[in-house]
């Protein structure tokens, strides 16, 4: 198959090696990438790939079996509907379903009718109505932007001030919700749909704050691990676990888009959080997660290609959930000075030969550009590339993400130091 892979991240780089390397024997180009992926994989030049009709002429003059949308804005915007409605299979929601993740008020709305369980949640239009519901959840207060936010949309926080502060900075742009705040352990599990049936990917944790401790402000993420062996004292099993978040979560939420007509074709990106074993969504996402994915996909033993294929041609139903191996993954991004409020771009990372000697390690590549002379890789964005070890166990994989993240060499760069930390196997 030849196969399209839209966006620029690390995430995109950990899903084209994927296609590449799971069986099956493909040809991956991604567009726009940068210039780490260049590295391994073609890039192309599209001019805007949120432009469904510019993505479709060159997927038909290209011969591209396969588009694949990495992330979320594209799909919000719409790209996927020009080339389904024109026959080319794509795996990513269209404008609709995608409202999944670009709207908070839509998920809670499609979660009520699926009967999922999530947090209570009021939506404010004013100030007044604001203060009422955070009075009315009182503290820590959980304040949501409605819309995509790049990140900063959300606020949890024991500072009623802060709090409407934060409802008064979104206000302008629509209403708000305030939530009931959860406790517990985060977890991210993906789900390949077809609009009608799914198929679960295997569980990972992010980590979503800045600093070691999960101190500091709410970021992309700044890191991940996978599987979570503690799922299993919990459940009894992970796929216990996987299972009842399937019947619980993502095929009620699937089957509800579809009788509204408006079919979820792509991955769903369950957010949860976990309180003992009762289980609650805190947010769906349209794509696959940044880390998470480079922590899931280097485990997969089923072909990434063939899946996504069947998953965009209406062909899930009746096949078997894909197959992880036994080795572990630890993935830490690597970010620049001043992320998430204003990162530093533009300076000079050196090490990546001695930190690809660390056995069992890559380097997924999220904002790294050759420098004008070409002589040297600089970073060009916030979060510039995860490094991701795999391994027996968790110490040996941590181990492996650390030593050869010490290899690289940016001044200001930040990255956790804990990932995986907690996490015995
Ligand atoms: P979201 O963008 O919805 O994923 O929210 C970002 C982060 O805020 C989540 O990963 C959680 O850590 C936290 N969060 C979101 N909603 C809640 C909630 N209702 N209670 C506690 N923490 C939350
Ligand atoms: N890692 C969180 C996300 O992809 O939204």
């Amino acid at each position: 198959m030849r196969i399209l892979v839209l966006g620029t991240g690390a995430r995109e780089h950990a899903i084209a090696d994927a296609l590449l390397t799971t069986p099956g024997g493909h040809d991956v180009v991604v567009s726009p990438g940068n210039d780490g992926i260049a590295e391994t994989t073609s890039l192309v030049r599209l001019s805007d790939i949120t432009d469904g009709d510019a993505v479709s002429e060159f997927a038909l003059a290209n011969d591209i079996d396969l588009i694949v949308v990495g992330p979320e804005a594209p799909l919000i915007e719409g790209v996927a509907d020009a080339p389904r409605e024109r026959g080319i299979p794509v795996f990513g929601p269209g404008r609709a379903a995608a409202q999944i993740e670009g709207s908070k008020a839509f998920a809670k709305r499609i979660m009520e009718l699926a009967g999922v369980p999530t947090g209570r949640a009021e939506r404010a239009g004013t100030l007044a109505e604001a203060e009422a519901a955070l009075d009315d959840h009182g503290a820590p207060y959980v304040v949501k932007a409605d819309g995509l936010a790049a990140g900063k949309g959300v606020l949890v926080t024991e500072d009623r001030d802060a709090a409407l502060g934060h409802v008064r900075h979104w206000l302008p742009s629509g209403p708000v919700l305030i939530e009931e705040f959860l406790t517990g352990d985060e977890v991210s599990l993906f789900f390949l749909s077809d609009g009608h049936d799914v198929l679960p990917l295997s569980p990972a944790q992010d980590y979503k704050r800045l600093r070691d401790g999960d101190l500091g402000p709410n970021t992309g993420g700044m890191g991940a691990y996978s599987p979570l062996p503690w799922l299993a004292d919990r459940f009894g099993s992970e796929r216990a676990f996987v299972q009842r978040v399937l019947d619980e979560v993502a095929q009620p939420v699937v089957r509800q888009l579809e009788d509204e007509g408006t079919p979820f074709i792509g991955l769903l990106y369950c957010g949860l959080i976990l309180d003992g074993d009762r289980i609650s969504v805190i947010e769906f996402n349209a794509r696959f997660g940044d880390p998470e994915t480079q922590v899931v996909l280097p485990r997969l033993r089923s072909p990434l290609g063939e899946l996504l294929h069947a998953a965009a041609s209406g062909e899930l139903g009746g096949r078997d959930w894909p197959e992880f191996d036994d080795s572990v993954a630890v993935g830490v991004v690597l970010a620049s000075e001043g992320y998430p409020e204003a990162p530093v771009v533009g300076r000079p990372i050196t090490g990546f030969r001695e930190a690809l000697e660390v056995p069992g390690t890559r380097i997924d590549h999220a904002a790294t550009a050759w420098s004008d002379d070409h002589e040297a890789m600089v970073s060009a964005g916030g979060r510039v590339l995860t490094v991701v070890a795999v391994g027996d166990d968790f110490r040996a994989a941590r181990d492996r993400a650390y030593q050869s993240i010490s290899h690289l060499r940016l001044e200001g760069a930040q990255y956790r130091h804990d990932i995986a930390e907690k996490v015995t196997r």
